[in-house]
């Protein structure tokens, strides 16, 4: 091969460069836009890192659309865009003490005053990033991220978080700025997670994997009641605009955010100087365990913000603070045993049955193997010594065996060629990873499609979990979904276990699911590819099955986020015989929703919990057209000022009630005000 000039990159970074840019992109759209990662967050940050280090190595290589270049995910096409007031920036990642130092050193060089800064701790929560807007004390809008300069308007679904004020109360002495947008962490606590899942197990019902994504996932809906049935906390941790002057370190805007009223996490450290620092992130290596969230990390911000705020930025990386990250914690098991599942669409994945062991703060006896392949690459035996690694927040999963720990009792896997519920020979899928048992009539393949139907996001079937469902197939009472709507009382009592209350429970359950939304519907249909956000855009789309029944690929196509694989599984899924005569039968029960486009769409109100008195004259209205202005828009009126007033509406010559209000500590707001929280 010819000698390349030395200063041209070897052809071989070329190739790892594309392949960490593209790896990195899928990861990104997997994370955030599908809230379905398939590695840790431990192994994308190595991704990250290592394509972060060529390009630094490189700089002439790095390109506009690089992950490096870009702050988190783009904002999907489904919710409002909101321009962010400043660049929502995001952390550099350092692994340990010494990558932290690394970190200070360059920041030293650039700022020698550096030096003499001490700093705050606070633990990295592990949730979705959320942008917080309030007018005049009104929460009147709230967006996640997206790329750092454009989020999604996901208010509607933020207003059911009971923790989070709609309204900033007035407090004595605490300066409200007119506009003032904070960030912070939407998050579900680890014993909620536990109880959530607890309850779900109780009903036989499939869990959450894990807090993070349960939580991005519920904000991500479009129906904000699927949001407020999960216990969502919020943490306030920045203040990205204010229109008055805030105070000029993290522990004052701590203080501020938390004498505001917004929720603010009671965990933090003070640290002198980055040695103290680092030592505070070690010693909370394993007491972080015991914190009431997942973290992965610690954040370390320069306490003088007039000092960061100087730093700025580096690409997407704030550069006044830095995330002290824990690796994933690894631990070492035996492979007891590897099962073969059957999905609800035929796919079969290999599932590590293995001893109990601690990992990351939780008993785990069980890690997904991925699929054949990767037990065939990786020479996993059944009685292997094998590692398993738990990075806080993703579902466990094996590394790797440990060969040298074999003592010859171990047994090579073979993957089973027929399916291990119906015995129909196996298949390979075209991506060529995957194997599938294609009898539509599977047995296992059935229960699946019940349970997803029955499940809590699609028809919410409570007392329908994965026991009963196999109960009532193997009895044969169900062979399709449309038969829950024929079972009776009499087939039921004549089950194992099944007394009248149960009997007549599941049968309320079942006839209350006739009035589910078409969302729903949708997802409990079990069409490959569809989750509930694909199913959400289906719905608002097409408004009925009839209408998506009958589209085509390049229909389907049109609707963003619905690429060619899944169009071409949607018009394969309604070509189906087996499925047309299912889809007929639920249309002759009577479950056949359409979308109720207002009920759906609209947004809560925005005076919504809000109470008004009108006083005076207003500029542009009269009294009566404000009262209608703020009762249209879910606010009431009442006639005099009390302690329950949110209010005064204030207008030229003001009468008593201005003085009851100033009295009562009530805040005043002019028509301007109200427009302004409008949006007219
Ligand atoms: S400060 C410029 N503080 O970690 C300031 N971030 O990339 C940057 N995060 O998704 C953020 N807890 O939302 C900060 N106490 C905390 C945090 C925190 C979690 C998130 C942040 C972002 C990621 C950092």
């Amino acid at each position: 091969m010819d000698q390349l000039p030395f200063d041209q990159p070897h052809p071989n970074l070329l190739e790892e460069l594309k392949e960490l840019r593209e790896k990195i992109n899928y990861h990104n759209y997997l994370y955030n836009t599908l809230d379905q990662p398939e590695i840790s967050d431990y192994e994308y940050d190595q991704l990250f890192n290592r394509l972060k280090e060529i390009e630094r190595n490189h700089p002439e290589l790095i390109t506009p659309d690089s992950p490096t270049q870009k702050v988190g995910a783009k904002p999907s096409e489904r919710f409002q865009k909101v321009n962010h007031p400043t660049q929502v920036l995001s952390l550099t990642n350092a692994f340990g003490s010494q990558e932290t130092m690394d970190w200070y050193n360059r920041l030293l060089r650039l700022e020698p005053e550096l030096e003499k800064a001490d700093f705050v701790l606070e633990p990295k929560l592990d949730g979705l990033t959320v942008v917080l807007h309030y007018y005049n004390g009104v929460f009147t809008l709230g967006a996640t991220r997206g790329d750092g300069l454009v989020g999604e308007d996901i208010t509607a679904n933020l207003r059911t978080i009971p923790s989070l004020p709609l309204r900033i109360p007035v407090k004595p002495g605490i300066i409200v700025p007119r506009e003032i947008v904070f960030r912070g962490e939407a998050l579900i606590l680890k014993e909620d997670f536990t109880k959530l899942n607890a309850e779900l197990e109780a009903k036989g019902e499939k869990t959450y994997l894990n807090p993070r994504n349960t939580a991005a996932g519920s904000l991500r809906q479009l129906d904000p009641a699927i949001t407020a049935s999960r216990p969502l906390k919020l943490f306030v941790y920045q203040i990205l605009h204010a229109s008055d002057t805030i105070p000029d370190t993290q522990e004052g805007i701590l203080d501020y955010i938390k004498a505001l009223g917004l929720p603010c996490d009671s965990l933090r450290w003070h640290a002198d100087n980055i040695q103290d620092a680092i030592a505070i992130c070690e010693a909370q290596t394993m007491a972080r365990h015991d914190w009431p969230f997942e973290a992965d990390g610690i954040v370390i911000k320069i306490n003088n913000q007039t000092l960061s705020n100087r730093l700025g930025s580096i690409g997407k990386d704030a550069r006044g603070a830095v995330a002290f990250k824990y690796p994933g914690e690894v631990v070492e098991t035996s492979l007891l045993d590897i099962q073969n599942n059957v999905g609800r669409t035929g796919v079969i994945t290999p599932l590590a049955i293995l001893e109990s062991v601690m990992v990351g703060g939780v008993v785990v006896k069980q890690a997904t193997l991925h699929n054949f392949d990767f037990i065939a690459d990786k020479d996993i035996r059944i009685g292997d010594r094998v590692l398993l690694k738990r990075a806080g927040e993703v579902i466990p999963y094996i590394i790797s065996s440990i060969p040298e720990k074999r003592d010859g009792s171990q047994i090579p896997f073979i993957p089973p060629s027929n399916c291990p519920s119906c015995d129909t020979a196996l298949i390979k899928d075209s991506d060529a990873v995957a194997w599938y048992c294609e009898n539509v009539n599977c047995p296992a393949q059935l229960n699946r499609t019940i349970e997803n139907y029955a499940s809590r996001t699609a028809m919410d079937i409570a007392g329908l979990g994965e026991k009963i469902v196999v109960q009532l197939t193997e009895a044969g009472l169900l062979k399709s979904i449309a038969d829950l709507y024929i079972l009776r009382k009499d087939e039921l009592l004549k089950l194992d276990k099944f007394g009248e209350l149960k009997a007549s429970n599941l049968l309320n359950a079942i006839e209350a699911s006739k009035s589910q939304s078409l969302q729903r519907l949708i997802i409990g249909l079990g069409i490959h590819g569809i989750g509930e956000v694909s199913a959400g855009d289906l719905a608002r789309h097409f408004k009925s099955l009839d209408a998506l029944a009958q589209a085509s690929p390049d229909d389907l196509q049109s609707i963003p986020g619905i690429g060619p694989n899944t169009a071409e599984s949607i018009v394969h899924w309604f070509s189906q015989t087996q499925n047309q005569a299912t889809l007929q039968r639920l249309k002759s029960y009577g479950i056949w929703p359409v979308i109720q486009e207002q009920a759906k769409t609209e947004s809560p109100k925005p005076l919504e919990g809000l109470t008004f008195v009108i006083t005076g004259t207003l500029p542009n209205m009269s009294r009566d057209e404000a009262k209608q202005l703020i009762e249209s828009n879910g606010g009431k009126t009442t006639g005099s000022v009390s302690k329950n007033t949110s209010y005064l509406l204030l207008g030229e010559n003001p009468g008593s009630k201005l003085d009851k209000a100033l009295d009562l500590g009530i805040p005043t707001i002019s028509e301007e005000d109200l427009n302004n929280i409008l949006n007219i």
